[in-house]
């Protein structure tokens, strides 16, 4: 039986990337001027949860690899004089804590451009001189996991064990294998960890008959530097785009991929109706407003004359 530990063992995962690069195209006309990771779940915007659960996880440097339309993203992190000098003059203590105190170390949040979104894969590549040698995560800010202990910290967790590459994965419906990144299992590699599966391949988007598994990948990865080196020469699959998955499909062949089955319900915010189902879930899960969230939402089924 073949042990589930790479030849990468437990270089601590120190960097993470937030690809931002995109255009949101399926939020128009709310991206046309704002960065979709800036739209907010309650009150806080995608990105913001990203950096949070990455950081939870032991991230130390926060790479942030934008585009054109972005500049929101760097101003949110970062300190707004005007605001809290006005918010310091009106004593307003509880606000001036939410626009600073969370800040990262001054230095420990870098950005680099991506000067044109030719896909996930090209602006994970754009991050390479800031990651230089060593394992990363990479955190997609509008796939969102709402869980106790956060997914990144999961697969931290897991990684420390396993070594290599993991990625964050669920099962979705058979029919709706056309929408992902799936993975092909190495039903040989056993793990004690129930949660921890070995891929032997990658397939873009297979049709349901097609598809090896139901296991698909959704925006978490922990990926060692090797990846660089295959996308320094990947070219565009699905959609004209450089494709991440494609890359890490090729590093198969020389390096350990897994799979990590988190715990957590995933919420697809590049969907509209994954980022309103979010809103509403993380809205009910905040204590003072859960009641009355509660009471409007019964309010709004009703009077569109839908029965639960
Ligand atoms: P999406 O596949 O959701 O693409 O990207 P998108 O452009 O943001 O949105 P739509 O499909 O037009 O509505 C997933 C993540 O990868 C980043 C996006 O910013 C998003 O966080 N991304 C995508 C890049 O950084 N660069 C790219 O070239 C493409």
């Amino acid at each position: 039986m073949e042990p589930l530990v790479s030849k990468h063992t437990s270089q601590k995962v120190r960097k993470a990337v937030f690809p931002v690069g995109g255009l949101g195209t399926r939020f128009l006309p709310a991206t046309k001027s704002m960065p979709k990771e800036m739209l907010p779940i309650v009150d806080m915007p995608l990105i913001h949860y990203a950096f949070e659960e990455a950081r939870a996880a032991g991230i130390e440097q926060f790479i942030f690899v934008t585009g054109r339309n972005k500049h929101a993203i760097e101003d949110h992190f970062d300190h707004a004089y005007e605001l809290q000098t006005q918010l310091t003059a009106k004593n307003k203590a509880k606000e001036l804590k939410q626009t600073s105190d969370w800040l990262p170390e001054a230095g420990n949040v870098s950005f680099t451009r991506q000067q044109e979104p030719r896909g996930l894969g090209h602006a994970v590549w754009c991050a390479r001189h800031l990651i230089g040698d060593e394992p990363f995560a990479v955190i997609l800010a509008d796939d969102m996991v709402f869980t106790k202990k956060g997914c990144m910290t999961q697969m931290v967790e897991a990684q420390k064990k396993s070594g290599g590459n993991v990625l964050g994965v669920m099962d979705v419906p058979r029919e709706k294998t056309s929408s992902y990144g799936i993975v092909d299992i190495d039903k040989k590699a056993k793990s004690k960890d129930a949660r921890l599966v070995k891929a032997k391949g990658l397939v873009e988007k297979p049709a349901p008959e097609d598809a090896p598994s139901t296991l698909s990948i959704i925006g978490r990865y922990i990926l060692q530097p090797e990846i660089f080196g295959i996308l320094d020469k990947q070219k565009p699959g699905a959609g004209g785009e450089i494709q991440l998955t494609d890359a890490i499909a090729k590093m198969i062949k020389t390096d350990d991929v897994f799979g990590y089955r988190f715990d957590g319900v995933r919420y697809d915010c590049g969907s509209l109706v994954g980022f309103v189902a979010a809103n509403v879930a993380y809205a009910l899960d905040r204590k003072e407003i859960t009641g009355t969230m509660t009471k409007e939402l019964q309010g709004v089924f009703k009077r569109a004359g839908i029965k639960l």
